[in-house]
């Protein structure tokens, strides 16, 4: 079958990775469909090839008529809510969107023979680590209500992968940064928590200082530590996934990171070498629901696929983000 006759489902496709997934598809050639409700996505975002749906993940009757006209090869579930200190706060919110709804997402592809899914975890089930690397047979140990929802949608899909003979790949994403060096996609979130966002936002001038949210941790600095995978990386590893599960017809869990740990501070003063001036930073308390460090061990992935990343360096991922920071300052601004 040529790819421009596969079609593929992306939920969440207007949003940082799943569109950033959904230009790699188009690219090698495969025919994209979106299903977003823009609730935290962007139109701006999705690749003008792609068709798109503007709905909600739990909206069946129209997802089954869309699904009577269209054949799905395979679902990419990227369609959640994503910020801690939210889920934290508002711990229903994400339990009914990222886990209840899902669920209905996911049941409604099945009963309509979608049977590959590709979806996004995150390394935040892990909670605080034992130990330096983690893999993936380590213990769960979900630390706040969204790193809960997630675990509970895995814990779904193994099931499911029993009783309706579904395949699944589950990818626990460490921190994901960076924007396609191509620059058409990247973050866009007056909201986010992320530490590469912020620090960009206050290099370009949109906020006026970053805090650091908390130093006294027991890393070497004393501040936290986290394994940064840039995002157009992430996404060559979801192609893969997408091939593995179209030929192979297996399920896996794989950790998506470099294997190597950066602190906050380490990613500021990197990213002040690129600046002319230096960012403003000031301490803070540390924040409810994090952990101290995170860092993959990735080897699982890389030696299933003979996998090496393209991007995998921290000046780079720092000035995809602040170009990418500098291009939407200047398109709003
Ligand atoms: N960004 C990271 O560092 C990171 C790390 C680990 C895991 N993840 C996971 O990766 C996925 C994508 O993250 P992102 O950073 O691209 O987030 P994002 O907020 O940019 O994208 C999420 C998209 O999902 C859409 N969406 C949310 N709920 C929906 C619903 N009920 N129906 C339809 N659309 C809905 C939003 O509008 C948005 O476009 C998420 O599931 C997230 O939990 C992200």
């Amino acid at each position: 079958m040529s790819k421009s006759s596969i079609n593929i489902l992306v939920t969440g496709g207007a949003g940082y990775i799943g569109s950033s997934v959904s230009n790699l598809l188009i690219d090698q050639g495969y025919n994209v469909t979106i299903f977003d409700n823009l609730i935290t996505g962007h139109e701006e975002l999705i690749p003008t090839e792609a068709k798109f749906e503007k709905l909600d993940i739990s909206d069946t009757s129209n997802i089954e008529k869309i699904f009577k006209n269209k054949k799905f090869s395979a679902v990419f579930h990227f369609a959640g809510l994503i910020r801690v200190g939210e889920s934290i706060e508002f711990p229903a919110k994400y339990m009914d969107n990222n886990f209840e709804k899902s669920k209905i997402f996911l049941n409604t592809c099945f009963d309509n023979d979608i049977k590959k899914v590709i979806f996004s975890s995150t390394a935040a089930v892990y909670g605080n680590a034992k130990k330096n690397k983690v893999v993936e047979t380590d213990k769960i140990n979900p630390l706040n209500p969204y790193a809960e929802s997630k675990i509970k949608l895995e814990n779904f899909l193994i099931d499911q992968s029993i009783k309706r003979q579904i395949n699944y790949v589950i990818l626990r994403y460490f921190n994901v940064a960076g924007a396609d060096v191509e620059m058409r996609t990247g973050l866009i979130s007056k909201f986010s928590s992320h530490l590469i966002k912020i620090a960009c936002e206050v290099a370009t001038g949109k906020k006026e200082k970053l805090i650091i949210n908390g130093d006294d941790y027991d890393t070497p600095d004393g501040t936290a530590i986290r394994d940064y995978i840039h995002v157009s990386d992430l996404a060559d590893i979801h192609l893969l996934c997408l091939k593995y599960l179209i030929n192979d017809n297996k399920s896996e869990i794989f950790n998506c990171g470099y294997g190597k740990g950066y602190s906050v501070k380490e990613v500021i003063t990197t990213l002040n070498e690129l600046l002319s001036n230096k960012i403003k930073t000031e301490v803070g308390p540390r924040r409810d629901g994090d952990s101290q460090i995170i860092v993959s061990n990735p080897n699982k992935f890389n030696n299933t696929f003979s996998w090496k990343p393209k991007y995998n360096d921290l000046k780079i991922i720092l000035k995809t983000a602040l170009d990418w920071e500098k291009k939407i300052f200047n398109k709003k601004n």
